[in-house]
């Protein structure tokens, strides 16, 4: 995190004052007030890359739109992927609010110096990864994001009601996808079990590193961007789906996985970090495959950019026309 260290005119001393009563007290910043430079990089950096993961978390999940087991279940998934295209498209907004511009913001996804949440880059191998996917990431992602709803940026709370919503029918549909195949022959049963062992660390890990290494945290935390740590939020999670898996009739393997009645909450195994950077790094079993056609569609997508600016440019000058 960037320590404000900018020198301030009287002008920004006095918005300073504001926003620091605006945000003691609990209130929302709109795009139109006065922030810190720090506070607006910070949250253009994180509203983009939850854009950005949004738009890439598409692609382990259409890869079975072709494959779903049925008419009801191609259906369900095409919608869960199309919500998906819409949070990118709700948050890219949210962003633009910033004054960062979409183009430049697509351009950082595709020149890599961009990240998203590193979950996307594991492979869905299975259909019960896809039920795996919608009842642990989309679960993961719902505890992140509802406290985004109370975010200090409005924007980006705002774009988190209607996100959180649709996220509850997706974490409900990929439960639904494993009640069924966990109720099914011996052979679905295992299916499952295998794609909750691949997803539980990895899921575990969307919620960012551990409190004692995420120094970005606690400037998020005072700002009100974030309103629970890192630590915090993961533990609501396990506490969650606990349950959730032996309603499924399935377990995760985690030999350091139970309660603890002093705490009042599960205890849990440590998480492979190693894996985690490696794959923040880059070398995630998808993430050259991920980008790679991430930049193929932005190609492929060219045209229909062209042909709306065109359509803007003539409607721009009719427009004109009119009013001379
Ligand atoms: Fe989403
Ligand atoms: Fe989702």
């Amino acid at each position: 995190m960037t320590t404000v260290t900018e020198t301030l005119s009287p002008a920004d001393e006095a918005g300073q004052e504001i926003f620091d009563r605006l945000i003691a007290e609990d209130s929302r910043i709109e795009p139109t007030d006065w922030m810190p430079a720090a506070y607006r990089r910070t949250l253009t950096r994180q509203i983009s890359q939850h854009a950005h993961s949004e738009i890439i978390g598409m692609q382990p999940e259409a890869n079975w739109i072709t494959r779903a087991p049925s008419l009801k279940r191609k259906a369900i998934l095409i919608a869960k992927v199309q919500d998906e295209a819409g949070h990118g498209l709700y948050l890219y907004s949210a962003a633009e609010t910033l004054r960062t511009g979409r183009d430049k913001l697509v351009e950082q996804l595709l020149d890599g110096s961009a990240k998203y949440s590193s979950i996307f880059n594991y492979p869905a191998r299975t259909w019960a990864d896809i039920g795996a996917i919608g009842w642990l990431v989309d679960g993961a992602a719902i505890a992140n994001q509802v406290p985004l709803c109370r975010a200090s940026y409005a924007p980006y709370g705002r774009a988190m009601v209607r996100v959180c919503k649709e996220e509850s029918f997706h974490q409900r549909q990929g439960w639904e996808i494993l009640f069924e195949l966990a109720n099914g022959t011996p052979a679905q049963k295992q299916m499952a079990q295998e794609a909750i062992n691949r997803f539980y660390g990895p899921a575990l890990q969307m919620f960012g590193p551990p409190d004692d290494d995420s120094p970005n945290s606690q400037q998020s935390m005072a700002w009100k961007i974030k309103r629970f740590s890192n630590d915090e939020l993961r533990q609501r999670f396990v506490d969650m789906i606990v349950p959730q898996a032996e309603a499924l009739g399935l377990h995760f393997e985690d030999p350091d996985l139970k309660w603890n009645e002093e705490r009042g909450h599960y205890d849990f195994g440590e998480l492979d970090w190693t894996e985690f950077k490696s794959v923040v790094r880059g070398e995630g079993p998808c993430n050259t495959q991920r980008m790679q056609r991430r930049r193929q569609a932005f190609d492929d997508g060219a045209w229909v950019r062209e042909a709306a600016a065109a359509y803007a440019e003539k409607y721009h000058s009719a427009d004109s026309q009119l009013i001379a």
